[in-house]
């Protein structure tokens, strides 16, 4: 684990003419299977649960969530067992590279119809006993704040950002960001999935209080959740030759386009310094983006 992440400033002529100061916060290279945000929201899950002496994590997801993908290399990396409630009865564990990945990691897998997936509740009762720790889909709970917050401590001893922009999927990062009250500036959310607005409450709900520093750009999510263009490949592409830097098409590239559309129609002030959040995410990279 790769802890604090750098904070790197990226250079840009466009930036210098506009007077801002962009910086990027590489959660992307905490560790090559556990990155991003994942492990900020698990660390203190994975500590509550050694507290209460359970022997395996559980949590729920989709044939391609990066959580689960997570879930199941952290768990082995802190000896825990894994297992995890995946939506459609007809996937098994060679699904997607992800399920395939968290069975090698020996996560244990339990198919269940989209329908009965909705009902967290009831699964959450049939699967549970004593021995195991239940995560929520995307890890974001009141555990998930305290190490999402960490990214804050980490970016406040190098720089003061007036803006700190993220991409959202459940809002779990973006709740323990704003939970830091020792930053003051702006919080931006770019949601992957469409009509994200709702996700304000679900931040607010994880707070438990209501906040007025946070703003959500809803319209950077290319059609929704995990739909991409041309565009925005194009974007990528671009971004990657310029910076050096990868992104992958479900959340940090919409992040990044978002901000630097942002920046070209002067949403930043001069002066402004903003941090972008790269959450990682690389597994579920495209295998287009390598390509020449
Ligand atoms: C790479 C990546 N970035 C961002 C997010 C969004 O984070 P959150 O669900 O906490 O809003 C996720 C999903 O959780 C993700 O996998």
């Amino acid at each position: 684990m790769l802890y604090p992440t750098p904070l790197e400033k990226l250079s840009s002529p466009v930036f210098d003419k506009k007077g801002l100061e962009i910086w990027v916060k590489r959660d992307d290279l905490c560790h090559p299977e556990v990155s991003g945000n994942k492990f900020r929201k698990l660390k203190f899950n994975l500590l509550k649960a050694k507290e209460l002496k359970k022997e395996t994590l559980i949590s729920f997801g989709g044939a391609y969530s990066n959580h689960i993908y997570a879930l199941a290399a952290a768990a082995q990396l802190f000896d825990f067992k894994s297992e995890a409630i995946i939506r459609g009865q007809e996937l098994n564990e060679n699904s997607s590279p992800t399920l395939t990945f968290a069975s090698q990691k020996g996560m244990k897998m339990h198919f269940v119809t989209r329908s009965d997936y909705r009902d967290k509740a009831a699964l959450s009762s049939n699967f549970s006993d004593e021995s195991k720790f239940f995560i929520p889909e995307g890890g974001s709970n009141q555990y998930a704040l305290p190490g999402c917050a960490e990214i804050i401590d980490e970016v406040l001893t190098e720089i003061t950002p007036t803006h700190f922009c993220l991409a959202a999927g459940t809002g779990g990062t973006a709740a323990g960001v704003l939970s830091n009250k020792n930053f003051k500036g702006e919080v931006y959310g770019f949601p992957a999935l469409k009509n994200g607005g709702f996700l304000i409450n679900e931040i607010q709900g994880l707070l438990q209080e209501p906040t007025d520093r946070l703003s959500f750009f809803e319209e950077y999510h290319f059609g929704g959740y995990a739909k991409y263009n041309d565009t925005l490949l194009k974007f990528i592409k671009d971004f990657e030759s310029e910076f050096d830097i990868l992104l992958e098409h479900i959340y940090t590239a919409k992040l990044f386009f978002g901000v630097f559309d942002l920046i070209e129609k002067g949403q930043f002030p001069t002066g402004s310094k903003i941090v972008i959040y790269h959450s990682g995410g690389l597994q579920g990279r495209l295998p287009i983006l390598s390509e020449n």
